[in-house]
């Protein structure tokens, strides 16, 4: 690939304060490595909403189309909180999901050894865990028909939404699941609620049928949702990748995230189907949200930005070692003591955003 096309989209709260960090980094490939992108970025979310009046234009989605790939930060502000569905800022990531086909979320939540004392839980439950959630991202009961709120005779009203999933969303998320497991401990666990919900039913018999076809050498197990967001607290290490739907992924990579120390940890990579010229959409954004009641005060963690980002050179332009090196420059600014205040520990140095994103690039400027 010759110049890399690269859309970013920082959003609202913190998502432009974690942003700039990313910049750092950027500014180091290209003055140590030699990487150059061609970076474009727009506005999503409430700072588009307040600009154009939409949460996202639609030439936006067409420049993330064109991109060969997307940094995307956050959406969510209270401002627009009680405006229709299709006035959120949250439609932004849900419609580019839709509109590129990015239908597997990759969540790894992956325990840094320096904080394994940041985490609620007893550092045996979490030490050395390296979890992947494979979250379905454009199905389910997110975008199930019928939805909607409706008034009844009575007055009363009535809030819908159902929960769908075919066949062949199924198979194409457990496939990637399946795949990533080859990569890694070779054990897949299916979740959803086959006990109550025929589309939990669906999707664990058609994941069973995928692996009988062609992952028996995978190691497949099956579990309900409610019991997993108990077994991820209780014995995390258990996992390997854990595959799910749209909702239930959502909850247990929150809760996953906790188990590396904070929320502000967690990257993700959103990916779609490879296409007929071989180039794969995909989307990379931290998996917490605009975080309104920190935003402006320069204290989020920039971490799971910059991890979205070394996703991105991994996974979309192959810079396997570029990306290995955020990650090592994350785990050594960490070894040395300094915390955001979200991973803070009694006895270590608490920075703001940006003094721990200068700290990464200079552990990365020793490399
Ligand atoms: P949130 O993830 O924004 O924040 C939850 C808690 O975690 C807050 O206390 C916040 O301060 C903390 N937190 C999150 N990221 C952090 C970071 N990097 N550093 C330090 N602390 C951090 O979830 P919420 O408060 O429920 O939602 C706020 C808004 O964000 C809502 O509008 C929601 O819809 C939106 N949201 C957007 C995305 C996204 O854009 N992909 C994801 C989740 C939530
Ligand atoms: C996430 C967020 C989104 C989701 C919201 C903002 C639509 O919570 O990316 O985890 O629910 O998918
Ligand atoms: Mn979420």
């Amino acid at each position: 690939m010759s110049t890399k096309k690269l859309l970013i989209l920082p959003g609202d709260g913190i998502g432009p304060e974690v942003m700039r960090e990313v910049a750092r980094v950027t500014a180091w490939l290209s003055r140590k490595r030699n990487i150059a992108f061609e970076i474009d970025e727009d506005l999503v979310g409430g700072a588009s909403l307040a600009e154009y009046g939409v949460p996202i234009r639609d030439e936006v989605v067409e420049k993330a189309r064109a991109a060969d790939a997307v940094l995307f930060g956050s959406v969510g502000d209270p401002a627009w909180s009680h405006v229709g569905f299709d006035k959120r800022p949250e439609v932004a990531i849900l419609k580019l999901r839709q509109e590129l086909g990015l239908f597997a979320n990759l969540r790894p939540a992956k325990v840094f050894d320096a904080l394994v004392d940041a985490s609620t839980l007893k550092s045996d439950v979490i030490k050395g865990l390296d979890i992947m959630i494979v979250r379905e991202t454009v199905g389910g009961i997110y975008f199930g028909e019928p939805r909607g709120i409706e008034t009844l005779p009575n007055g009363e009203k009535r809030g819908i939404n159902t929960e769908v999933y075919t066949t062949s969303e199924i198979e194409r998320v457990a496939r990637v699941a399946f795949d990533l497991a080859r990569k890694r401990n070779n054990s897949v666990c299916s979740v959803e609620k086959c006990n109550v919900m025929e589309s939990g039913l669906l999707w664990k018999e058609v994941v069973t049928d995928l692996h009988a076809r062609e992952y028996s050498d995978v190691k497949l197990s099956h579990m309900l949702a409610d019991n997993c967001a108990m077994q991820l607290v209780r014995n995390p290490a258990q996992f390997d990748v854990i595959v799910t739907g749209n909702l239930f992924g959502d909850l247990l990579s929150d809760l996953a995230s906790m188990l590396t120390g904070s929320l502000g940890m967690l990257p993700s990579a959103t990916l779609g189907a490879v296409q007929e010229d071989g180039r794969r959409p995909a989307l990379y954004e931290p998996i917490h949200g605009s975080a309104p009641d920190i935003a402006g005060q320069g204290i989020a963690n920039p971490i799971a930005q910059i991890l979205s980002f070394a996703m991105l050179l991994r996974y979309s332009f192959d810079l396997q070692a570029e990306a290995d090196m955020i990650e090592a420059a994350v785990a050594a600014v960490l070894a040395t003591g300094l915390r955001t205040a979200d991973i803070m520990s009694p006895g270590l140095a608490r920075v703001g955003t940006d003094v721990m994103g200068e700290a990464i690039v200079r552990e990365l400027d020793k490399m």
